[in-house]
C-alpha cells in the first residue's frame, strides 16, 4: 500500500491560526504585539526567499517585524552592534540571524550575542544546553516542526527506533535530542548517521522513523527503507529542470517516488517540513513575547 502523505502545509496553517488567536488574546490583555527582527547578511538566494516567507508569516499573524538587510562585506563588529541594539529594543521579542553567514563572520560569536530570551531559533548555547538536559526552552524551529508533524499525524516516536541522517546544529543534533527525551511524543531510541558513518543503508533499514537532513538530493532510495517506516524529508535542493519555467525544481534528500512505495507515511518536498519551520518560529516568537512580559512584571 502506498504511503500516507503528511501534509505539512495544512498542519502549519492550523498552527499559525492557533498562534494568531493566542497573539490576539495577548494583545487584548497586555497591549503587546509580538515583534521579530530578521537579519540577512549578503545575497544567498535561498536565504532571501526564507526571510521573505518568514516576514510574510509575521504579517499574516499580525506580528511586528523588521528585516535588516546587510551587505556581504558587513564586519563581525557591525553585526554584533546591530544585535546589541535589537537586544535592548522593547518592541523586538525575537531575533533571527539567517544562516549561513559569510565565511569571514564567526557564526558562534554572533549566535552567542543574542539575548537567550530573544533567541527564537534556539541556537544560543544556553538554550541548546537546556534542550539537552530536558528543560523548557525555545526548540529550534525545524526539529520542533518535525516533532509537531509526527504528533498531529498520530505517529508516536515512543519506543521506536528513530534514525537521523545528518548531524547539523540546525536539524540533526537538535531533533535527536528532542526525540530521545523522556517526554511525551519523544522517548525514542535514536541513532545519528553522518559523513563518517560506514554503510548508511545498514542503519536506514532499521529505522521505524527515518529523518533525513543531509543536503544531498534524492540520496535515500526506496530500497534503503524498511517497509512501513515513516520518512521525514528535511532536504530542500534545487536541481536543474529545463521543463520548468524557472529552470530548476525542488527535491528533497529522499527519492520520493521509490520511497512512497515502501513507507507507511512520508513528507513531500515542498509542502512537508518546510512550512512547519515557519509555523514553529511564530510559536516561539509568541512565547518569547510572553516570557519578556513576565520578566518585566517581575522587575516592576
Ligand atoms: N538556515 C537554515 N535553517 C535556518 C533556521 O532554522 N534558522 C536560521 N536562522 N537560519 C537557518
Amino acid at each position: 500500500m502506498p504511503a500516507q502523505i503528511i501534509n505539512g502545509k495544512k498542519i502549519s496553517e492550523e498552527i499559525k491560526q492557533e498562534v494568531k488567536k493566542q497573539a490576539e488574546a495577548l494583545y487584548k490583555e497586555t497591549g503587546i504585539v509580538p515583534g521579530l527582527a530578521f537579519i540577512l547578511v549578503g545575497d544567498n538566494p535561498a536565504s532571501k526567499v526564507y526571510v521573505t516567507m518568514k516576514g510574510k508569516a509575521c504579517e499574516e499573524l499580525g506580528f511586528y517585524s523588521i528585516t535588516l538587510k546587510l551587505p556581504a562585506e558587513t564586519t563581525e563588529e557591525e553585526l554584533l552592534q546591530k544585535i546589541q541594539n535589537l537586544n535592548s529594543d522593547p518592541k523586538i521579542h525575537g531575533i533571527l540571524v539567517q544562516l549561513p553567514l559569510p565565511s569571514h563572520i564567526n557564526e558562534q560569536k554572533i549566535l552567542q550575542a543574542i539575548d537567550p530570551i530573544k533567541d527564537v531559533d534556539g541556537f544560543h548555547p544556553v538554550n541548546v544546553g537546556k534542550l539537552v538536559i530536558g528543560l523548557e526552552t525555545y526548540l529550534p524551529c525545524t526539529p520542533a516542526g518535525i516533532q509537531e508533524l509526527l504528533k498531529r499525524s498520530g505517529i508516536n516516536p515512543s519506543g521506536k527506533h528513530v534514525v537521523v541522517l545528518g548531524r547539523s546544529n540546525i536539524v540533526g543534533k537538535p531533533i535527536a535530542n528532542i526525540l530521545l527525551q523522556k517526554k511525551e511524543w519523544a522517548n525514542a531510541t535514536v541513532t545519528i548517521c553522518h559523513t563518517g558513518t560506514k554503510d548508511i543503508s545498514y542503519f536506514t533499514k532499521q529505522a521505524d522513523i527515518l529523518i533525513v537532513a543531509m543536503g544531498k538530493p534524492e540520496f535515500v532510495k526506496g530500497d534503503m527503507i524498511k517497509p512501513g517506516a515513516v520518512v521525514i524529508d528535511v532536504g530542500v535542493n534545487r536541481v536543474d529542470d529545463p521543463s520548468s519555467e524557472k529552470g530548476y525544481k525542488l527535491v528533497g534528500d529522499v527519492h520520493f517516488e521509490s520511497a512512497y512505495e515502501v513507507a507507511s507515511a512520508i513528507t513531500p518536498v515542498p509542502g512537508g517540513v518546510g512550512p512547519m519551520t515557519i509555523a514553529m518560529l511564530m510559536k516561539n516568537t509568541l512565547q518569547a513575547a510572553i516570557n519578556q512580559i513576565a520578566v518585566k512584571q517581575l522587575s516592576n
